[in-house]
């Protein structure tokens, strides 16, 4: 009977070739409605499709010291890094997590954060470079903030909402540099200048078009193009060079000025997350409308993010199991879901890693599985139990990484690119504890994007690449250009 049920929940958890067709069809429409439209308000508005500011790339030579602060979804990061000009870098960094009171709490303020956020700040100036707070001249700094930031110039953007599991209000509609640069004042950090604001995903495509020596064909003999900076981990959203033309959401005497200088292209931040939010071919399953429902603090929102990233892979097992001992087919020893150990009963407290230890475990009886399930959620198992437990692991995993190559093969297709250059291949920069770590997540969205409109033909010319400390160095950079 568990077998059963276990089959019926993995399968449709499926993505077949014809829903990656209609996917990727379907991404590249909203790309489209999202670079044209401006009204917020619209009723299909398509991707948010977010200028950057950003307009060309690094190709490797660029140097200098820089600082950058990195809010991601788990870490806050200060860190100075000096670009050495030769496609290398080094890099001091203060890594603390982000405290649970922050992001749980409810009546945490922006202040609170952004005071955290400077005093942390401090701390690393203190310790690594006190002689910034020994001068009166500017010291440039680069802010990767990782929410959807309407950005309104290279060093200014009002927060749309958070995500991620961040649930501050007053933040939303806010300046976020402004916010911070108050803060850093407060500290006595006045002269410390947030220069640039990005994106994680565009932090991540910056350091990576600094770090690929293909940039530099004629040397290395490669001759594949970073157009793509991504971040499978706590979030999933990503970012790629768009010609300005097509950005039409930009007022057209903007986009004129910007040609004049020569610029041609602009790094568009597409949060991704949002895709589908309409659900008109996304696959829902009815653990994915609870979670979106009734246990995240984004409801209606980022319902692709909640299919594929990190912070959702552990919630959607749990709930799976909750609903298969309510039926009673699983951990009969527990006669009520409010007998079960209480861990097990609490929302997102089902890590990913737990996921990944699952996935690839190969021991007789799973004697994994077991310890696993046991240290992290106190929940004892059999070994029937752990072979289906095994099962929709790993659904939910293929599932993600399945969908995760449909923005990748959406992208190639819309810029043409393999088709713009001679042999053309591209790179494409990922980050994220997901991509990273996740076992087989990488060969799953390679096999995915060779089942995808691109085909194994354009899956062979599109390279994954780590890129690893993205949003330190891609900040660094941004703040060196302004
Ligand atoms: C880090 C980047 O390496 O990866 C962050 O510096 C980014 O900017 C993060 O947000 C994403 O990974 P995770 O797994 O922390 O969400
Ligand atoms: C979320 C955020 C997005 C970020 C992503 C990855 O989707 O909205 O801005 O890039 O997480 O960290």
């Amino acid at each position: 009977q568990l077998t059963t049920a276990v089959d019926e929940i993995c399968k449709e958890f499926e993505v077949t070739p014809q829903k990656l067709d209609e996917l990727t069809a379907h991404f590249i429409e909203q790309m489209q409605m999202g670079l044209s439209n401006t009204d917020e308000s619209a009723e299909n508005k398509g991707l948010p499709m977010i200028p950057s500011f950003v307009t060309g790339s690094p190709n490797g030579t660029e140097k200098g010291m820089l600082f950058a602060a990195d809010l991601g979804g788990t870490n806050f990061r200060v860190c100075s890094v000096t670009l050495s000009g030769d496609h290398t870098y080094k890099m001091e960094q203060m890594k603390s997590k982000i405290p649970d009171e922050l992001l749980e709490d409810e009546n945490v303020s922006s202040e609170d954060l952004f005071s955290y956020l400077a005093r942390r700040t401090a701390a690393f100036i203190k310790k690594n470079h006190p002689e910034v707070t020994e001068t009166k001249d500017i010291v440039k700094l680069g802010f990767t903030f990782s929410y959807p930031v309407l950005q309104t110039s290279l060093n200014a953007g009002t927060l749309i909402r958070w995500t991620k599991g961040f649930n501050i209000p007053d933040t939303v509609g806010k300046d976020v540099v402004q916010l911070y640069q108050e803060q850093l004042a407060k500290q006595g950090l006045g002269n410390l200048k947030v220069v640039a604001l990005t994106n994680d995903t565009v932090g991540t495509y910056l350091s990576h078009c600094y770090t690929s020596q293909n940039t530099d064909s004629m040397t290395t003999g490669e001759i594949s193009e970073p157009i793509i900076g991504c971040i499978f981990g706590t979030g999933t959203n990503g970012c790629y060079m768009e010609e300005l033309d097509k950005v039409t959401k930009l007022p057209k005497e903007f986009r004129d000025k910007l040609a004049a200088q020569g610029k041609t292209h602009m790094v568009i931040n597409t949060e991704w997350g949002s895709f589908d939010n309409e659900l008109k071919v996304l696959p829902t399953t009815k653990y994915d409308v609870y979670i979106d429902q009734k246990l995240s603090a984004n409801p209606g929102f980022h319902l692709f993010e909640k299919r594929v990233s990190g912070m959702f892979l552990g919630e959607l097992l749990r709930n799976i199991l909750i609903d298969l001992h309510s039926r009673g087919l699983i951990f009969n020893q527990y006669r009520t879901n409010e007998q079960l150990p209480h861990r097990l009963q609490t929302p997102f407290e089902l890590d990913s890693e737990v996921l990944s230890h699952i996935e690839i475990d190969d021991s007789t009886g799973l004697r994994e599985t077991e310890l696993s399930l046991l240290q992290t959620l106190r929940l004892p198992t059999s070994p029937t139990e752990r072979k289906e437990i095994q099962k929709i692991v790993r659904a939910i995993s293929r599932r993600s990484a399945y969908l995760a190559a449909v923005p990748i093969a959406a992208i190639t297709i819309k810029t043409g690119v393999l088709s713009k250059r001679y042999h053309g291949e591209v790179e494409v920069g990922c980050d994220g504890s997901v991509v990273e770590y996740y076992p087989g997540f990488r060969s799953m969205l390679r096999h995915a994007l060779a089942l995808s409109p691109l085909g194994s033909e354009g899956e062979r010319k599109v390279h994954l690449r780590l890129a690893k400390d993205g949003s330190g160095v891609g900040a660094a950079l941004c703040a060196l250009v302004a």
